[in-house]
């Protein structure tokens, strides 16, 4: 008798801890963070995660009566691997939401696992056009590049630069800026000597250099992704193009504020237009970047990191107003028409496109307190990525 109340209450027991583990599970919202943390792209993924980490730290980790958890996984940058991870995700974490993406192959790989599932995919970081299109539960929080190449095409042709040669890495986001710096460029009576492609993988930038240096443009405009400007700015110096008269511009991925201030006196007067800056003059942005560097031993955010924070903040903000149910439709629902007051300006989620709308830059380097930074100088406010105007 005794042995069987013994039994019994074991197994209530065992019964208890079994639905206590259903509540607590019911209780969790997971947030899947796919990132290259090492390889080629890992300075975009190290960025996202911490900056993932700071808006945790700075905001808790319960929102609307739910833990929330962060489940980082390296996909190497290599979008198979992005798949597999996500669809790991998906069937055996069951995640609420699935993040990062930071190169535009790891984006596209997920994009069909997100509309099977029903699964918010916020892309924090990969910045071709067409990503939003790839599926209904895409939503993107870091920027395209034909949003901030327009503005460099309007910029240069009003101050000196009448020719140009276009370097870009071959893969969607360089394709896109390449188009978009290109037809503006041209539009406004500018000259397009050449547009060269480098590969993604282990580029050279030199036989594409020396031949920029036989042109004799006014200016290169460049792209290369997060992680490789360095290289360029380090071989533009060595072959003497600047000496030679040939100006440096592109996107802000070139002189990316992960590694700009070790880039050298050959960066100082480079322009570029981004929608990021850590040098971005207001409170919101301070604050962001001291909070940032103080705990990651001073490494100082670029423009993937605020991709990541907003990203956080968009999810965060979503979990808010459905409570967490209603799934993935409820949830992206709620990521459509957000606006806010980002450390980058303000910032509004399209409804339509569910692509960002924001502030692009125009920035110069400059030394300040004897560390390289983007100096804005110029705003064009609200920018919605003119690759869906087309539509
Ligand atoms: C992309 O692959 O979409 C991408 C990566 C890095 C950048 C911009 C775009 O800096």
């Amino acid at each position: 008798m005794q042995k069987r109340t013994l039994l019994q209450a074991a197994a209530a027991v065992a019964l208890l801890g079994a639905s206590g583990l259903g509540l607590a599970q019911d209780n969790v919202f997971k947030i899947g963070l796919v990132l290259p943390m090492t390889g080629q792209q890992a300075t975009t993924g190290r960025q996202i995660e911490a900056a993932a980490r700071l808006w945790m730290a700075q905001n808790g980790d319960t929102v609307a009566g739910k833990k929330v958890q962060l489940i980082v996984k390296d996909d190497t940058s290599l979008p198979d691997q992005t798949r597999r991870l996500a669809q790991e995700l998906v069937v055996n974490e069951k995640v609420n939401v699935l993040a990062g993406m930071g190169i535009t192959p790891s984006a596209l790989a997920v994009a069909p696992i997100a509309t099977q599932s029903k699964t918010p995919l916020v892309v924090m970081a990969a910045a071709t056009s067409s990503i939003t299109e790839a599926s209904p539960y895409i939503v993107r929080t870091s920027f395209t590049l034909p949003q901030v190449s327009v503005a460099m095409a309007d910029w240069s042709p009003k101050n000196g630069i009448k020719s140009v040669v276009t370097l870009v890495t071959d893969y969607g986001p360089g394709l896109d800026a390449e188009k978009y710096f290109s037809e503006r460029f041209l539009f406004n009576g500018g000259k397009v000597l050449e547009k060269l492609r480098v590969p993604l993988r282990n580029p050279d930038f030199a036989p594409f250099l020396q031949k920029v240096r036989d042109l004799k443009p006014d200016a290169l405009f460049v792209f290369v992704p997060s992680g490789a400007g360095a290289a360029v700015m380090k071989q533009f110096g060595e072959r003497g193009m600047d000496k030679a008269g040939i100006r440096l511009i592109g996107t802000g991925d070139v002189t990316d504020d992960d590694q700009l201030n070790d880039m050298g006196d050959v960066a100082l007067g480079v322009v570029t237009s981004h929608h990021y800056s850590a040098f971005h003059p207001s409170p919101a942005n301070k604050k962001f970047v001291a909070d940032f560097m103080k705990a990651n031993k001073n490494l100082r955010p670029n423009f993937m990191a605020m991709g990541g924070y907003d990203g956080m903040r968009v999810i965060y903000e979503a979990l808010k107003k459905t409570g967490g149910k209603g799934g993935g439709d409820a949830l992206v629902a709620a990521m459509k028409g957000q606006i806010f007051e980002s450390p980058r300006g303000p910032v509004f989620i399209d409804a339509q496109t569910r692509d960002i709308v924001q502030n692009v830059y125009l920035r110069k380097v400059e030394k300040k307190d004897g560390q390289l930074y983007n100096v804005e100088f110029d705003v064009i406010k609200d920018v919605k990525d003119p690759g869906k105007s087309k539509q």
